[in-house]
């Protein structure tokens, strides 16, 4: 792993279970996962937490009222996956909910904060997704709500003060006037909090739409952003590539994802992932500019191309140009407009690793693509 800081100040990075297993997981297939995490040399590129999403519980909590896994999924127990996790030098998340069901209507936190977070704790959990699903009480606000989350962090934090706080409070007020303070709460009280609905559908075409979607709920937040604080655009790699998602798609996901500083949680099949897409998720330009330490603030615009940049960590700015347009569109950018004195510049390209030397930027793009580049003055 490239950095054991834990709980860490940078966007979390990792495994979830969720968009390639849904509720069949078992706790062998977690095993597997988390192995091809280390022989992948993912982990090594900084991919070092294995989260449980939905689907881990049993119908029912035990006769003492403590949650507890499903047992034909989870034979020897959560704890023991746990450990299992950690032998592999790896953190382990968990997944619940802040009422009483899960969105699978299997048993949530509601009525037992206390309780779960010192069940979560005994469990040697490091990281907990707090989901904003079904069975909360009559007469809840957003206010009660905030309220729940804030309480359940505050418990989480008191068994473990060392977990990472992961939660949904802002999603479903996406749209309401409730939303930015929920976002403002969020920022107060967790390391990450989800400002996007779930990544749907995914296909091939409907990829762009869905990836420039997440952009555009994302980039008037930025101001939330900050070490040990940070947006959730949602997992990367959702079921790929049984997705239909293409190379080029996976791409423009992560270059969206790191350019807003996401968390960026990998959920597909790792032993169906090709050395190429691999080598995006490895890439280790991609993850500095995500794991930089701040999301993006600044955008310009020529034709339809807009483009978005930050300071780069390896010198200079990184920019994302990404035609918002229906048909393929070229923008023209001068140098000054990226904070270039210089009468010239180099663009490395993060993906090919080409470099060029330009006095101005001129970027071709079709409908919905995307290109990330380092630009520095020549
Ligand atoms: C919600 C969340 C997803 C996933 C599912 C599980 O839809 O947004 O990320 O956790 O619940 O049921």
């Amino acid at each position: 792993m490239t950095s054991s800081e834990w709980p860490p100040s940078r966007p979390v990075m990792g495994y979830n279970t969720w968009y390639q297993f849904r509720t069949n997981i078992t706790e062998a297939e977690v095993v597997r996962q988390a192995q091809l995490l280390v022989s992948s040399g993912l982990a090594a590129a900084g991919y070092g937490c294995v989260n449980l999403d939905d689907g881990w519980m049993a119908a029912e909590r035990a006769a003492n009222g403590e949650l507890t896994g499903d047992a034909a999924k989870f034979p020897h127990g959560i704890a023991w996956l746990a450990d299992q996790i950690h032998a592999l030098g790896l953190r382990f998340g968990i997944y619940t909910a802040i009422g009483t069901r899960t969105c699978q209507s299997l048993p949530a936190s509601g009525g037992h904060y206390d309780q779960d977070a010192k069940t979560f704790a005994s469990w040697g959990v490091d990281f907990v997704k707090v989901d904003d699903c079904g069975g909360l009480p009559a007469g809840t606000t957003v206010d009660t709500l905030t309220e729940n989350f804030r309480q359940f962090g505050a418990y989480l934090r008191r068994y473990n003060p060392d977990v990472v706080y992961s939660q949904e409070l802002p999603i479903h007020q996406i749209g309401k006037p409730s939303f930015l303070p929920a976002v403002r709460a969020s920022a107060e009280f967790a390391h990450m909090w989800r400002v996007a609905h779930d990544e749907y559908p995914l296909t091939h075409e409907g990829a762009s739409s869905m990836i420039l979607g997440h952009l555009a709920a994302d980039l008037p937040l930025h101001s939330f952003a900050g070490p040990g604080h940070w947006n959730d655009l949602d997992m990367i790699a959702p079921a790929f590539p049984g997705n239909g998602w293409t190379l080029e798609d996976l791409c423009n996901q992560l270059s969206v994802w790191a350019m807003e500083a996401s968390p960026l949680l990998i959920s597909a099949d790792l032993g169906a992932l090709s050395p190429a897409a691999l080598d995006a998720l490895k890439n280790p330009h991609m993850i500095a500019i995500d794991q930089s330490g701040e999301q993006c603030s600044t955008v310009i615009m020529n034709e339809n191309i807009e483009a978005l940049m930050k300071p780069d960590p390896a010198g200079g700015i990184a920019v994302l140009f990404v035609n918002l347009g229906p048909d393929t569109s070229t923008g023209h950018f001068e140098l000054s407009e990226f904070g270039i004195n210089s009468a010239s510049a180099s663009g490395r390209n993060v993906w090919t690793g080409i470099t060029t030397t330009f006095t101005g930027v001129s970027v071709t793009l079709e409908a919905g693509q995307t290109t990330l580049m380092q630009i520095s003055a020549a």
